[in-house]
C-alpha cells in the first residue's frame, strides 16, 4: 500500500468561516474538491506526520464517503493514529472532548451544523486544534492561503475501511481506532452531574422529551437519558440519525422544532423538553407552558450551577456574545464574578476558557457550554438543567419566575430579515454607524460599533455589530449574519429590562413593541428593505 500524489488545481472559495468550510454537498462532491481542502488543512498545520487526529461527523449525506477519503489521506500523509467514531459519527462536543481526553493534535469534524442535509443541501468540514476548539483565525487564514496554491494531494489507493464496529486496525502505517462515539462523552457527563439525583427526579414521574431531530444526538440522548438515567423508552424523539435529518431542518428553535413546542404548551405536555441540532452543539430548553430563551437559559444556569457537582466550587466567570441579553451579567454581578461580552462566534470564548477566566458561556443563537470542552454542548445544557431541576425541586416555570423576581427580566427577541439586498443592508449598517457620530435622537443615550479586545491575548476585533442604548435601559443590536447563504441577513436583537418589582409576565413581543418602533424610527429598516415584518422571530 503505497502513498500516491494526485495533481489538483486550486478551487475557488475554499475559505473556512467560523465553523469551517460550508458548501452545498454537490460542491464538496466534485472530484478533488474535498481532497484539495483536506490536503490544504494538513499542509497549513505543518503536516500530520506522527500526529494523532480525531475524525467524525454528524452523519449527514456524504459523511460516510468523506470520512474514507480523509482517512486514506491522513494515512498517506503519515498520521500516527486516527481516532474515528463508529460509523463515522461524532457529535461536535464529543469530538472536542475526544481531542482533549486523548491528547490528540487536532480533529476534523464533518458537519454543516443545523443546516439541512442531503445531496442538494449542505455539507461542511472544520478543523479543531489540540485544545478541542475551532481553529483560530490565524489557522483558518493559513488553510485558505494554502487552498489557493495547492498542486496535489497525497492518498492511499486502498479499499474503504469497515467502520461499523469498534476496533483497532491499520491503514498503511496509521493506526485507526474506531470508538463508540458515546462512551467517552457519557463518562464525562457522569463526572459533572449528579446522575443519582436526576434518576430520582425521572423515577418520580417528571416527564421529559428530547427531540434529536433525526440528527447525531439520538444515540447520545438514548444512552444517557434512557439507559443511564432510566427515562422511559420514547423519551428521545427522532433518535435515529439519518443522512437528510428526516428531510427536516435540524435547528432547535421554536420554528423548526415546532412540534416539540406545541407539545409542552399542551395541558398534558411533558414537564421538560429540549432539542439539539444536526451536530449536537445547540440546544433549546422548554418547560410545561414555557419557552426559555437562550439568553435567560445562560443566566439561570449561571445562577444555579453551584448546585451541581461539576460546578460546586463556583464559577470563575460568565461570558456571553454581545447580542445575547445582559441577563447573565446581572447574575455575574451578584455572584461577584467576571462577566465578558464577546463578539458572535464560539471561538471567541476559547481564550477565556483556556485561561480559566470563564466557566460558563452562552450565545443567543442557542449555544451554551462550559470549560468541560471547547465547543458549545447541547446535551450538556439539558443535563445541567435537569440536575438543577432535581436539586431545586421546582418546575421550569417556577424557576423562571423566581429568577426574574430576583434579578428582574430582560424581555428578549431577535428579529431576522433574510435575503436582503446586500447593498441595502450594508448601507443601512453604514448609516447607523454614521448616526453615532452625530447628535442622537431623543431617547437614545448612545450608539456604538462593538469592538472587542481579547483580555487574554490582546487581539482586537472591530465592527462586530451596532449597539443602540436607550435612555430607559433598553438595548437594540443590529448586525449582519455571518452564516447566511443568500444576500444579507439583518439581525435585530431587542431587549428591554424590567426590574423585579415590574411586570414580569407580559408577552415578549408585546413588551418589546415600543422598542421595535423606536428601532424602525431610527433605521427605517422596514421602509428601506421593503419588508412589512421580519422573516423569523426567535
Ligand atoms: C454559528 C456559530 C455560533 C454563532 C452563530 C452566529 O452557529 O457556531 O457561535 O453564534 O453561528 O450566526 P450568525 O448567522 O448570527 O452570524
Ligand atoms: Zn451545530
Amino acid at each position: 500500500m503505497t502513498a500516491v500524489t494526485h495533481a489538483v488545481t486550486p478551487f475557488e472559495g475554499q475559505k473556512p468561516g467560523t465553523s469551517g468550510l460550508r458548501k452545498k454537498t454537490r460542491v464538496f462532491m466534485q472530484p478533488g474538491y474535498l481532497e484539495a481542502f483536506v490536503q490544504s488543512t494538513f499542509d497549513a498545520i505543518g503536516g500530520v506526520a506522527d500526529k494523532v487526529l480525531v475524525i467524525g461527523g454528524d452523519g449527514r449525506y456524504f459523511n460516510a464517503e468523506a470520512i474514507q477519503t480523509i482517512l486514506r489521506m491522513a494515512a498517506a500523509n503519515g498520521a500516527k493514529r486516527a481516532i474515528v467514531g463508529q460509523n463515522g459519527l461524532l457529535s461536535t462536543p464529543a469530538a472536542s472532548n475526544l481531542i482533549r481526553a486523548r491528547g490528540a493534535d487536532g480533529g476534523l469534524i464533518l458537519s454543516a451544523s443545523h443546516n439541512p442535509g442531503g445531496i442538494d443541501e449542505d455539507f461542511g468540514l472544520k478543523y479543531n486544534t489540540a485544545n478541542g476548539g475551532p481553529a483560530p483565525e490565524a489557522v483558518t487564514e493559513a488553510i485558505f492561503a494554502r487552498t489557493q496554491t495547492i498542486t496535489g494531494y497525497r492518498t492511499l489507493e486502498t479499499a474503504d475501511l469497515d467502520l461499523s464496529e469498534p476496533c483497532t486496525t491499520e491503514l498503511g502505517e496509521t493506526v485507526v481506532e474506531i470508538v463508540d462515539p458515546v462512551t467517552d462523552y457519557a463518562a464525562l457527563m457522569e463526572t459533572l452531574f449528579d446522575f443519582g439525583a436526576i434518576r430520582d427526579l425521572l423515577a418520580g414521574g417528571f416527564a421529559v422529551k428530547f427531540d434529536a431531530m433525526h440528527a447525531v444526538t439520538g444515540p447520545y440522548a438514548t444512552e444517557i437519558l434512557e439507559r443511564r438515567l432510566g427515562a422511559p423508552e420514547g423519551t428521545v424523539l427522532n433518535g435515529t440519525p439519518s443522512v437528510d435529518f428526516g428531510k427536516g431542518h435540524p435547528d432547535p428553535n421554536p420554528i423548526w422544532a415546532k412540534p416539540l413546542v406545541d407539545m409542552v404548551m399542551a395541558e398534558d405536555g411533558p414537564d421538560f423538553a429540549a432539542a439539539s441540532d444536526g451536530d449536537g452543539d445547540r440546544n433549546m430548553i422548554l418547560g410545561k407552558g414555557v419557552y426559555v430563551t437562550p439568553s435567560d437559559s445562560l443566566a439561570v444556569l449561571a445562577a444555579n450551577a453551584h448546585l451541581v457537582p461539576g460546578y460546586a466550587r463556583g464559577l470563575a466567570g460568565v461570558a456571553r456574545s454581545m447580542p445575547t441579553s445582559r441577563a447573565a451579567d446581572r447574575v455575574a454581578q451578584k455572584l461577584g464574578i467576571e462577566a465578558f461580552e464577546t463578539p458572535t462566534g464560539w471561538k471567541f470564548f476559547g481564550n477565556l476558557l483556556d485561561a480559566g477566566r470563564a466557566t460558563l458561556c452562552g450565545e443567543e443563537s442557542a449555544g451554551t457550554g462550559s470549560d468541560h470542552v471547547r465547543e458549545k454542548d447541547g446535551l450538556w445544557a439539558v443535563l445541567l438543567w435537569l440536575n438543577i431541576l432535581a436539586a431545586r425541586k421546582m418546575s421550569v416555570k417556577e424557576i423562571m419566575l423566581d429568577h426574574w423576581q430576583t434579578y428582574g427580566r430582560d424581555y428578549y427577541s431577535r428579529h431576522d430579515y433574510e435575503a436582503v439586498d446586500t447593498e441595502i443592508a450594508n448601507a443601512l449598517m453604514a448609516d447607523l454607524k454614521d448616526r453615532s457620530a452625530h447628535p442622537l435622537p431623543e431617547g437614545i443615550e448612545d450608539i456604538d460599533s462593538f469592538s472587542y479586545t481579547d483580555p487574554v491575548d490582546g487581539s482586537v476585533s472591530h465592527n462586530q455589530g451596532m449597539r443602540v442604548f436607550f435612555a430607559d435601559g433598553a438595548r437594540a443590536v443590529l448586525r449582519l449574519s455571518g452564516t447566511g447563504t443568500q444576500g444579507a441577513t439583518i439581525r435585530v436583537y431587542l431587549e428591554r429590562y424590567v426590574a423585579p418589582s415590574g411586570a414580569l409576565k407580559e408577552d415578549t413581543q408585546v413588551a418589546l413593541a415600543p422598542l421595535v418602533q423606536a428601532v424602525e424610527d431610527l433605521t427605517r429598516l422596514k421602509a428601506r428593505t421593503g419588508r412589512a415584518a421580519p422573516d423569523v422571530m426567535t
